[in-house]
């Protein structure tokens, strides 16, 4: 096992009818701004339980984050923050409304152009203190202090990371993803799966817990997806996937293991470029991208095969392909297709993404850093 650091400094707060202990986890004297991405909060009365808890307290709401969230919308939100007098900051929704309220945060309280906290990777030492009302399980921000932002007049989609921007508290109330339409559901399955998978499916370190845990949320999420899909308001299924997915990416499984993070490189900029939602993408990219670097993950392939997919017959070379394919299926049941040509995208992109990615400085890439632009175009080829 390598050696690590764990702190994950979020507090969960987890299960039905528990947006009301926001009143016991804002200061009485807050003033909050609640962020937002579209209108489903209005609609599934999430807003208003929020409103109800929050009280007599000071609040406004900044809405309109997208999917995807771009700096040029998350700017505006910053300069009504300053307006208001704003030192609360409550993200409700999805995994955009999180990250872009990570980096509303830490625009606040950044000395000088915020893009850079993106571009240049300028760090960031400080923000405005936050928690999140989670309303769509799948990218794990929630309890992370990960954040990826998009310069829609750039064509640019770029993660950023600091120990300022972990959320103080978040609130899993799986009644919330109730009125999820299929295909987010469809996506936070995948995400979650594809996020465990960066960091489980590099090179054996025998790091033996991590290994059973990171099997475990797979196995689970291979059990709960399609039934997320078939019970939309089964509470069971959405408590598990809705922990599951928070688990896959709060650092746990990712303590003292090497780390991929290759496939998510791709497909940031498959978004950036073409709009497909983040799944989308990594649905895409994941198989293809096993399939061009099965040989320097045969020994975690091989243990991926048998224990997550309980392929034990044929040779190691049948059993990965198997695995892959397991996989593809899986992402395919689960109603996100797996070729960009299902999407209508054809190969006339791929130099377009590998000149991004090497604008990016993405050229070095993966667990042993041998994902090289010409592997990548190996994989955007295989992929379409
Ligand atoms: O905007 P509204 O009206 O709220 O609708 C949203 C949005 O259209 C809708 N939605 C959310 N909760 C709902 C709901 N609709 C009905 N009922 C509910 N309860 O779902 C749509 C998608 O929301 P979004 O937040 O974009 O989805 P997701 O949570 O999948 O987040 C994706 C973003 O997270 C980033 C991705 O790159 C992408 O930008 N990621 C963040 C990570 C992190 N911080 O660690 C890691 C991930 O790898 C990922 O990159
Ligand atoms: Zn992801």
């Amino acid at each position: 096992m390598q050696n690590f650091t764990f702190h994950n400094p979020t507090r969960i707060i987890f299960g039905e009818g528990q947006i009301a202990a926001l009143d016991s986890e804002l200061p009485h004297d807050a003033r909050v701004l609640i962020t937002s991405g579209g209108s489903s909060i209005k609609r599934n009365g999430v807003l208003e339980q929020v409103q109800t808890a929050l009280g007599e307290r000071a609040s406004f709401v900044f809405s309109g984050i997208e999917p995807n969230p771009t700096y040029e919308t998350l700017m505006q939100a910053v300069e009504l923050a300053r307006e208001k007098n704003i030192d609360f900051l409550l993200a409700v929704g999805g995994g955009s409304v999180i990250d872009g309220t990570k980096f509303i945060a830490a625009a606040l309280k950044f000395d000088g152009e915020p893009w850079d906290i993106l571009a240049k990777q300028a760090e960031v030492n400080d923000a405005m203190p936050f928690g999140s009302v989670l309303t769509l399980p799948a990218t794990g921000s929630e309890m992370n202090n990960g954040s990826v932002i998009s310069y829609r007049a750039k064509g640019d989609k770029l993660p950023f990371r600091s120990d300022a921007t972990y959320p103080r508290f978040s609130i899993l109330d799986p009644t919330t993803t109730y009125s999820l339409p299929p295909r987010q559901i469809a996506n936070g399955v995948v995400d979650a799966f594809v996020h465990i998978v960066e960091q489980y499916l590099t090179y054996p370190v025998d790091a033996k817990v991590q290994d059973r845990l990171a099997e475990g949320l797979l196995i689970t999420l291979t059990e709960v997806g399609p039934q997320a899909l078939a019970e939309p308001h089964n509470y069971g299924v959405r408590a598990n996937l809705m922990w599951t997915a928070t688990l896959a990416l709060n650092g746990l499984i990712g303590a003292g293991v090497p780390q991929d993070w290759a496939t998510h490189m791709l497909g940031h900029e498959i978004t950036a470029l073409h709009g497909l939602d983040h799944a989308q993408t990594l649905a895409v990219v994941l198989p293809a991208m096993l399939t061009v670097r099965r040989e320097q993950k045969r020994a975690k392939l091989l243990q991926y095969a048998e224990r997550v997919w309980n392929l034990m017959e044929g040779s190691e070379d049948e059993r990965i392909t198997a695995a892959i394919t397991a996989t593809r299926e899986f992402f395919e049941r689960m109603t996100v297709p797996t070729h960009l040509r299902d999407y209508e995208i054809g190969g006339d992109s791929i130099e377009t993404l590998i000149a991004k990615l090497k604008e990016h400085g993405m050229t070095a890439l993966g667990e042993h850093g041998d994902v090289t632009p010409e592997v990548s175009r190996q994989v955007y080829q295989l992929a379409v």
